[in-house]
């Protein structure tokens, strides 16, 4: 509560210049329009919308097929992602675009490369032809485990223009959470490179692929993109190189035509259980849903150089590096490294360099470069930007007065997006040109988009308050399930309240209607804008031979925004030492990756229960936040476990 409280009490607002307002896409007249228009009918809003920015080679039958939870947009329909993303770009009114850079690439060395559309159609139509000869058919599906490389956005976009999804794992996760997603989706063929560059120094992939493909009996070759130039091992008959693959193809590939439905990709995700869930996206809806979201909170021009910072493993990579930005025609800035690499002023020099005028990232970076220092910014020209954007987690008002005023010179207006990989795309943002913003809000739904607040009972809340952030209407980008999982999809989003998308996050409504987002209400973490559930911890603390029992609560951290903390019994015979502690955060990282290691690991003999042996979680939370033990703990199984744990502190 004191969180929300803290928020509430923030009571700056502030309009849109009218500079900015006078050249928006979406003025408040014209979002009025849609605003009303998505409130009676979301329905004709969407397919307006989908009218508007989606190129189709079929139109849709029906607009939406809604069987509580299973939503189908645009039956009927039939169209094609990379099309929408290349091949209109370099046709009719829009042909001048062909020779537009479409992605502008930094590697972290310093070594550039710029993709027009025009080349970024030939390489996407190449690689497409490569899918098919190593025997990828439509359905098919291609797990991409890449660093941030222009071949990955190529693979992404060849896998779409055949019908065959993609699974992208990110390119820090470990050989086994590689392996389980492989083995989840099935996956025919893995497209990944020798290594990447991250903090000034190569690092591997190719080898966390060999280990993880050793046990996945779907994979039938490897691609290998070369970029670090690294010593790898080649397995003749199963492993190909990229550039001897693309030297071969063909730059010819007609686009398939797919359904509405047909599905675009697979994206992994953490839940409160211990297993990842395959998020499953499909393409006519997502791809209206992302490209008019972009266009219209994003303002995009066709002068505009856009960035989003987010690595294309994550959704906001996907939908906002990748399809959002090239389906609306626009240059994207795409970055392989570290932010501070080799200085602290990395961003700010390649905002100055390549002319960024629109830039999106997410609080846990913003609140780094605070720490860092107003100068590295100062030091850059960032006069080109001029409108900013946050994402992941919920932004505190401090840090976004510092973004607002350092980085964008208190000109650039700032939108808060609220989404999740499960809803594809924006939900809850300012629209910049026509809504007021408020430090820390993410203000108000888009257009279309019925989102409400309710209390357990599923009574929306009246006036000024807090409770469940919920969606009472299917959207186009929403996830069509969970992979190979419906049951877990009805249960995990639909089964709280009847007919309506449970979030899982906290929210609260001011008397403006805005929304605050107070962040995640159940088992998982949201650490710097990524999610990790407490049980996928969990889990990789007791595969280690050491720990008999471990729990896993998040702490409030100023620049991650969560910090992990484990509290682990071990095994009768392990020592609980030092050494212990150095094991387990390696083997969190051999098990997941480096995103989950904990911060803390605490040692305790037996863990706080209640009588029927749930694990008190709030308890441990307080004690890793160092607060006082609060509330009632009469349902406590073992008082001396707190007492101990308590002591422990106290050290
Ligand atoms: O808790 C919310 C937080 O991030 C969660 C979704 O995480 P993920 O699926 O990884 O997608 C992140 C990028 C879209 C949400 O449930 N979150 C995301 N954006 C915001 C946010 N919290 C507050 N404000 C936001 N703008």
């Amino acid at each position: 509560m004191a969180d929300i409280e803290s928020l509430l009490k923030e009571s700056r607002t502030f309009k849109p210049e009218s500079d900015f307002t006078r050249q928006a896409n979406w003025n408040k007249k014209k979002t009025n329009e849609y605003r009303k228009l998505g409130e009676t009918n979301p329905t004709k809003f969407w397919a307006q919308m989908a009218k508007q920015n989606v190129s189709w080679f079929t139109p849709w039958k029906k607009v939406l097929d809604w069987k509580p939870p299973f939503a189908k947009w645009f039956v009927g329909g039939k169209t094609n992602v990379s099309y929408n993303c290349l091949d209109r770009h370099l046709e009719g009114e829009n042909s001048w675009r062909k020779n537009k850079a479409a992605i502008i690439w930094e590697g972290e060395p310093g070594d550039t490369r710029i993709l027009t559309y025009s080349e970024l159609h030939r390489e996407v139509c190449k690689f497409a032809n490569v899918l098919k000869s190593q025997g990828v058919k439509k359905g098919d599906r291609v797990c991409l485990y890449m660093p941030m490389v222009p071949e990955l956005a190529i693979a992404m976009l060849a896998c779409t223009r055949i019908g065959a999804p993609h699974s992208i794992v990110f390119g820090g996760f470990s050989a086994d959470a590689l392996r389980d997603r492989i083995n989840d989706a099935e996956a025919k063929l893995v497209v990944t490179a020798d290594g990447g560059y991250r903090k000034g120094a190569p690092f591997a992939l190719k080898a966390t692929v060999d280990k993880a493909v050793e046990n996945t009996p779907s994979i039938e070759s490897v691609v290998v993109v070369e970029r670090t130039k690294q010593p790898i091992e080649f397995r003749t008959g199963r492993d190909i190189w990229w550039h001897e693959a693309m030297a071969e193809a063909s730059t010819k590939c007609a686009p398939a035509k797919l359904d509405a439905e047909h599905p675009l990709f697979i994206l992994y995700t953490s839940g409160t259980t211990g297993n990842p869930k395959g998020i499953l996206h499909t393409t006519g809806g997502y791809l209206t849903h992302v490209t008019t979201t972009f266009k219209a909170i994003f303002d995009i021009k066709d002068d505009d150089v856009y960035w989003c910072t987010a690595d294309i493993g994550w959704i906001t990579g996907h939908s906002y590096v990748v399809y959002g930005p090239l389906a609306a025609g626009a240059t994207t800035v795409m970055y392989e490294g570290t932010p501070t690499h080799p200085g602290p002023d990395r961003w700010w020099d390649l905002i100055e360099k390549w002319g960024v005028s629109i830039f999106y990232t997410a609080p846990t970076a913003i609140r780094t470069f605070i720490r860092l220092g107003d100068e590295h910014p100062k030091s850059h020209d960032l006069s080109s930007l001029r409108l900013l954007g946050s994402v992941g987690e919920p932004i505190n008002p401090e840090a976004w007065m510092w973004y607002h005023r350092v980085i964008g010179g208190k000109r650039c207006p700032i939108v808060d997006t609220w989404w999740q990989t499960e809803t594809g795309g924006i939900m809850i943002s300012s629209i910049p040109g026509a809504v007021d913003t408020k430090p820390g809000s993410a203000t108000k739904p888009f257009p279309g988009i019925e989102a409400d607040i309710f209390d357990e009972e599923g009574n929306t809340v009246k006036g000024d308050a807090g409770g469940f952030l919920v969606l009472k209407h299917p959207w186009p980008g929403m996830l069509r399930g969970i992979w190979r999982d419906p049951k877990r999809f009805k249960e995990t989003y639909w089964g709280t309240y009847d007919k309506t998308y449970f979030a899982g996050d906290g929210a609260h409504r001011d008397k403006n209607g805005y929304f605050w987002i107070m962040g995640r209400i159940d088992d998982v973490m949201n650490v710097s804008g990524h999610r990790i559930g407490t049980m996928e911890v969990e889990s990789a603390l007791v595969s280690s031979p050491d720990v008999a029992e471990a729990a896993v609560v998040g702490r409030p951290d100023e620049i991650t925004g969560t910090a992990i903390v484990a509290f682990v019994s071990p095994k009768g015979t392990t020592t609980p030492d030092d050494a212990l502690v150095g094991r387990l955060k390696q083997h969190v990282t051999k098990e997941i990756g480096a995103i989950a290691r904990p911060t803390e690991i605490r040692f305790t003999n037996a863990l706080p229960k209640t009588r029927s042996g749930k694990i008190m979680r709030r308890l441990l939370r307080d004690i890793a936040s160092g607060k006082e033990v609060a509330g009632d703990t009469s349902t406590l199984e073992d008082f001396s476990v707190l007492a101990k744990l308590r002591e422990s502190d106290e050290d």
